[in-house]
């Protein structure tokens, strides 16, 4: 059934979906990943497209920038299309020394300075976690591909220009290894839902040295993560 922001017909969508932010992405990560990709939505120009990978039906569907956008795109995939895997695959800036430019990281959990997920609880804090099973999947994947994989909590935040300079470092001291701006909306659809979903994120700049990636380091840090997500994925 066509939702306000997605056209697909009943069942175009896979269990199975990889969400980048930037629409364009999405495009990329079809031709470019999966066998026979098909678009199957365009409202608003956020492409959505399914194909194949090693003959799994897969998805892909961007998220757009911020929890609002997030959380609008992930409920409607899970409510209306009944998909059940959603697969962030994004980039970050990471807040610690600890932390290199290019580092693939698994999202096991998310703070954040938003109170999206606490409308869901009484004005509480709700615990946005990743879903163990496609953590651990992640985490073998990785192994198995040879790709070094970082798993810890990051920092979801609803100000890409923040103002408060001092959080950042308080949030480093505090174990968090980087910044980016909708892993918690993502957690706490799929708490809602009752679904699955994980986030995988490359470190595309650093809050401490400010570098920032070149678009060929870009492009090789993405196939990394690209390639664990795939397998958990089709997982
Ligand atoms: N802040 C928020 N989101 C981001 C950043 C950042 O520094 N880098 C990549 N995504």
């Amino acid at each position: 059934m066509p939702t306000p922001h997605i056209a697909a017909p009943d069942g175009a969508f896979a269990p199975a979906v990889l969400m980048p932010g930037d629409p364009k992405r999405a495009r990329y990560i079809a031709e470019t990943f999966l066998d026979d990709a098909e678009l199957i939505t365009s409202v608003r120009a956020v492409e959505g497209f399914t194909g194949r990978y090693q003959g799994v039906p897969v998805s892909v569907m961007a998220h757009g920038m911020g929890m609002p956008s997030m959380n609008i795109y992930a409920t409607e995939l899970a409510r209306f299309y009944g998909c059940t895997r959603l697969i962030r695959v994004g980039s970050c800036g990471a807040l610690r020394e600890d932390v290199p430019m290019r580092q693939v990281i698994a999202c096991s959990a998310a703070g954040t300075d938003s109170s999206v997920n606490r409308h869901r609880v009484g004005g509480h804090d709700l615990a946005a976690v990743a879903d163990f099973e496609l953590l651990k999947t992640a985490d073998r994947a990785a192994a198995d591909l040879d790709v070094d994989l970082r798993v810890g909590p990051v920092f979801t935040s609803d100000s890409f220009y923040s103002g408060d300079t001092g959080l950042m470092g308080v949030l480093a001291d505090h174990g968090v290894l980087a910044v980016e701006m909708e892993v918690a909306g993502l957690y706490g659809v799929a708490a809602a839902e009752g679904i699955s979903a994980l986030a995988l994120l490359t470190v595309s700049d650093h809050l401490l040295t400010t570098e920032q990636l070149t678009p060929d380091e870009r492009a090789t840090s993405f196939a990394d993560m690209m390639r664990v997500a795939l397998a958990v994925a089709i997982s």
